[in-house]
């Protein structure tokens, strides 16, 4: 990939922190942004801070926990539903469709269907991988454009739930949308649904398969009386973001290593959530955990938008655990074949008898 990759925790932190010295942005170095479908996550501060901000706000303004618990009552209702004895892909049938709604409903778009989604999703998640093969761009792109066309669909109608009513009262973020242009708000809402959906599912795969592979640590962390603490912690373990990428703006050193203004540094962010510098016992899943920075939703100007909501319904999935955890036996995960984001295409398993 010509890429410097860093592993340790302070390394990473640091480069997601560091705005000065490490961009995501790559016209502040001046090259072309031709190919990229500018939004908050493209650029950098200080010019994403406002709509990111506004963003953020309104985001906080949804009732998450509400939202959150509801996907989970859909999720539990579809993971009831199969007769016994049928084999059921959990993700078609009901993760995907629940994480979909969720997104759906605190963004306030309509929810694309997960047969739809899916594979767009899937696309959009390979293209991550560029890097590792470029062959994978293409099809990304196409993806993009489907996701931006929809989203003109739901911008083109005056929203009336969610952070995009919200936004669309905001005098602010009209201001700014007139500075920026209206395709920046297109790529910013498709940004959310996509990196919502996306890492939602990842993490719903790997929630289901921890019950079922480590079935003590689990049950310790449903019975904490802190899960969002537990949250925290199962998504430090499980990382399913396993990576990000920034560009150095200047020559420095990191452990000793020359990197040059221009260079691409990785940030392993399922390492350094392991890192022992950091982290007792970092392999096991220890929901009393005092050290709670991981950097599982990132770090800094871009850390993740949507962590409060998604620790939220980490949170109602394990009050609720008694009512899903050992409905299917034969679990069978069907890995996607990514690096950025860990993650299945499927996960099958056999509904059990009553
Ligand atoms: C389910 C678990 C989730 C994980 C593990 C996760 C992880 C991450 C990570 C690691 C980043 C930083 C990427 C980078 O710096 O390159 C990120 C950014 C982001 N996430 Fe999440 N995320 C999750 C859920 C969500 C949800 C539910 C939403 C929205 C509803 C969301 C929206 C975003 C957005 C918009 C960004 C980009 C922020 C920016 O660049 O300014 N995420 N997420």
């Amino acid at each position: 990939m010509q890429s410097w990759v860093v592993f340790r925790y302070e390394d990473c932190k640091e480069v997601l922190r560091n705005n000065e010295r490490y961009a995501r942005d790559p016209g502040r170095l001046g090259r072309s942004k031709e190919h990229l479908a500018t939004s908050i996550q493209t650029e950098d501060p200080p010019s994403q801070m406002v709509l990111r901000r506004r963003m953020l706000k309104a985001l906080h303004q949804q009732d998450l926990k509400g939202i959150a618990i509801e996907a989970v009552e859909a999720f539990i209702s579809r993971m009831s539903a199969p007769a016994s004895g049928t084999r059921v892909d959990l993700m078609a049938e009901c993760v995907a469709p629940s994480v979909a709604e969720m997104v759906a409903n605190v963004l306030g778009s309509p929810t694309v269907p997960a047969e739809t989604y899916t594979p767009i999703s899937t696309a959009l998640s390979r293209a991550m991988d560029a890097g590792l093969d470029p062959e994978r761009l293409p099809p990304g792109r196409t993806a993009g454009d489907w996701v931006r066309a929809e989203v003109e669909t739901w911008l083109s109608h005056a929203p009336e739930a969610g952070m995009l009513a919200t936004l669309a009262d905001d005098p602010v973020v009209g201001d700014e949308l007139e500075r920026k242009g209206s395709n920046y708000l297109r790529n910013t809402v498709g940004g959310i649904y996509n990196a919502g959906f996306s890492t939602s599912f990842a993490l719903g795969a790997a929630l289901i398969q921890l019950a079922e592979t480590e079935p003590e640590a689990f049950a310790r962390a449903a019975a904490s009386p802190n899960l969002i603490q537990s949250a925290n912690e199962i998504v430090r373990y499980l990382s399913p973001a396993q990576a990000t990428a920034r560009i150095a703006l200047e020559d420095h050193t990191i452990q000793g290593r020359q990197i040059r203004r221009g260079q691409s540094v990785v940030t392993m962010l399922s390492a350094a959530n392991r890192d022992p510098r950091i982290f007792s016992r970092p392999d096991d899943l220890d929901p009393d955990r005092q050290e709670s920075n991981h950097l599982g939703f990132a770090w800094g100007p871009h850390v993740c938008l949507g962590a409060q909501l998604a620790l939220n319904w980490v949170a109602a999935l394990l009050a609720s655990e008694n009512r899903w955890t050992g409905l299917y036996a034969h679990l069978t995960p069907d890995y996607l074949d990514t690096a950025t984001l860990m993650t299945v295409s499927t996960l099958k398993g056999d509904k059990r008898g009553k």
